[in-house]
């Protein structure tokens, strides 16, 4: 048997994780889980990038964890842990800033448009891709999922492993590969079906369905979705129509149904509004067992500490032994 792949993720727990992200991604991964090796990385140390409230970034992270275990994700399967339980990322990432060209860092492209908009900017701003190069590269991962927008920082990892390796004249970092998530489920804005239902958008009342929203919140972002004049309710690729293929798709995603069986569910339906209702109740229902784990992880902090702390100690496992080596190969004096 082929050795499994090793798949690093970074999330970091800032905004809210919507019905897109859960269709798209979050429940692609927990039915793959077990195909692969799998890190899940809340990265806070990301997050201190730009300023946060400490009692707000406390409890996202702490949410965020909760979320996705009562997704499905299995600690007993995947790695989830929290960036820095594990010191190994910020102490390799100065040995990382140690190899890494200044230039490299300037013209990323993240950095020059987030920096662009803030009177001061701060060191971590720019070094962020180099503690993202550790994230991934101190598990020996083969596979990071990300958007287009990380792509870049990837590529950077890539190069420092390279780097590293081509300096020390050694092959011990694997080069990762950046996996650009294939569209599966893309979920639009219920507001705007023209828009990818966005975390930056989620704030913006009937834009988005988050995990954690109450029933009577999705069944009023779903009766005010858009649709069209129409009443015909079948998928289409007509713009004009792309509220109702919205709908469709959402129900389609979430029943596994073909688009043929999905239409006949629909036959009696007396317009768009029952429509919308019925995508409603799907989704409410699909989320009421998440959101009760959820509530149980939050209000157990002793169980949740208990995973993360798991976790935490499966990824330090991994990670400081490649750190403590990379040190040695540096030169360092390891403790006697
Ligand atoms: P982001 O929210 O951009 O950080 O994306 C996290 C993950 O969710 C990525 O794998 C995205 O491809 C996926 N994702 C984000 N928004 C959507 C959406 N509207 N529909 C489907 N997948 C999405
Ligand atoms: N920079 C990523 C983002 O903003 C988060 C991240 C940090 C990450 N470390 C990572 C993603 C390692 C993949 C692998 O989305």
């Amino acid at each position: 048997m082929d050795k499994k792949k090793i798949v690093f993720s970074g999330i970091q727990p800032t905004g809210n994780i919507h019905l897109g992200n859960y269709l798209g991604a979050v429940r692609n991964w927990v039915r793959e889980q077990a195909e692969k090796v799998n890190y899940f990385c809340i990265v806070d140390l990301h997050s201190l990038t730009v300023p946060q409230d400490p009692d707000n970034l406390r409890f996202q992270t702490r949410s965020l964890a909760a979320l996705y275990l009562a997704c499905g994700i299995d600690p007993e399967v995947s790695t989830i842990f929290i960036q820095s339980h594990v010191t190994a990322h910020a102490e390799g990432c100065w040995l990382l800033n140690c190899i890494t060209p200044l230039g490299w860092l300037q013209r990323m492209t993240q950095f020059k448009d987030k920096s662009a908009k803030q009177e001061s900017v701060l060191t971590g701003l720019l070094d962020y891709p180099v503690l993202m190069a550790g994230d991934i590269i101190f598990y020996d991962a083969d596979e990071v999922p990300v958007g287009e927008d990380q792509k870049q920082h990837v590529e950077l990892a890539r190069d420092i492993a390279q780097r590293f390796n081509a300096l020390y004249e050694t092959d011990f970092f694997v080069v990762p590969q950046p996996v650009i998530s294939k569209v599966g489920a893309r979920v639009m804005g219920l507001d705007d079906p023209t828009v990818k239902m966005s975390k930056s958008l989620s704030d913006k009342r009937g834009h988005a369905i988050r995990l954690l929203d109450e029933p009577d919140e999705i069944m009023y972002s779903f009766k005010r979705a858009v649709t069209d004049s129409g009443r015909e309710i079948r998928f289409s690729d007509e713009p004009e129509r792309a509220g109702v293929n919205n709908l469709l798709g959402i129900y389609q995603a979430i029943t596994g149904k073909d688009k043929t069986a999905v239409e006949a569910d629909f036959a009696g339906a007396r317009g768009y509004g029952d429509l919308k209702v019925g995508v409603a109740e799907l989704v409410i229902e699909t989320l009421r067992p998440i959101q009760a784990r959820y509530k149980e992880l939050m209000d157990d902090a002793a169980e949740l500490d208990r995973l993360l702390a798991h976790g935490a100690q499966q990824a330090r496992a991994v990670s400081q032994p490649k750190v403590d080596e990379m040190k040695r190969i540096m030169g360092l004096v390891l403790p006697g």
